[in-house]
């Protein structure tokens, strides 16, 4: 069985993922899922946005550590790449609802949206850090022009959860909803969205991230450091640990 529902409607595509009992984690058919979705409206003529939501209790608790775990087969797969590459390139405008937690990836990927609503007990966190990996997908380079260096070093430095609230007052979302409305919320924008022309939409996109070549450039050189990390001991600690339950052995996490 898929866990990504893609469905078109009134011109926008729909993304959920769904893999509730795993906390929406993200294996390679996910990815792999997605990223077809996100490259098959590409020239469809019609589709006009892109939504991304996730079924259950939240958004998504990132990347699936089991996979991380096997990291000699990762270094093969380009499943994860494919779908941020499509994500980041997309001429579509692209709004994440989210609710719940959004980790690793998760909010990673919320860098590359034009609209992110979220509800306001959603919690984002970047714990690359605490599993010895290292920024990835261009974040290194979003996230400080975002929301400054300091608050990007505090977050990606310390991996530490943040809240909806800072999350809005650095500017990486649109607005906090209340739960009940998120949904309405996203409607109305998707809405509005596919009444513009679509010359002018994908124009005014492609005019506000004139900065793609610099962003795959930066994907390329974190991903170099991402696979030496991933097989390095103290990120298969780090998997291992979560695997297992356990806590972090701190003489193997050095
Ligand atoms: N990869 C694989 N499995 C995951 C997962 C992940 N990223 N996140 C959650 N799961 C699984 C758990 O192993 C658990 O499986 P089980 O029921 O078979 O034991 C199930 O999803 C529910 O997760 P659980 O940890 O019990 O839920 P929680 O509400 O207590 O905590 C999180 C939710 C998201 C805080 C916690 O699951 C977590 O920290 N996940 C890892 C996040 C992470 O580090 N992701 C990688 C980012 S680079």
């Amino acid at each position: 069985m898929s866990h990504i529902n893609a469905h078109i409607e009134d011109q926008c595509l729909t993304i959920t993922i769904n893999r509730a009992d795993k906390k929406n984690a993200l294996t390679r058919d996910m990815y792999q899922d997605m990223a077809h979705a996100i490259l098959s409206v590409k020239n469809d003529g019609s589709t006009k946005a892109i939504v991304i939501k996730g079924e259950g209790d939240c958004f998504t608790a990132g990347n699936d550590i089991s996979d991380f775990a096997k990291q000699s087969e990762y270094a093969n797969v380009p499943e994860t790449s494919a779908f941020m590459r499509a994500l980041a390139a997309t001429e579509l405008p692209v709004i994440a609802q989210v609710h719940g937690m959004a980790v690793g990836i998760g909010t990673t990927l919320l860098l590359h949206c034009d609209f992110v609503y979220a509800t306001s007990d959603t919690r984002f966190v970047l714990p690359f850090i605490n599993l010895g990996l290292v920024p990835e997908y261009a974040s290194s380079y979003l996230l400080p022009r975002m929301v400054g260096h300091i608050k990007a070093s505090e977050w990606l430095m310390l991996g530490e959860p943040f809240s909806a609230n800072d999350a809005y007052q650095f500017g990486m979302l649109t607005k906090i909803v209340d739960e009940t409305e998120i949904d309405s919320v996203v409607s109305t924008t998707v809405a509005k969205l596919v009444a513009k022309p679509a010359f002018s939409l994908r124009q005014t996109k492609a005019l506000l991230k004139g900065e793609n070549d610099r962003i795959n450039q930066q994907m390329s050189e974190e991903f170099d450091i991402f696979l030496e990390a991933l097989s390095a001991p103290a990120a298969q600690e780090a998997f291992d640990a979560f695997l297992k339950k356990r806590p972090i052995n701190p003489e193997k996490f050095k």
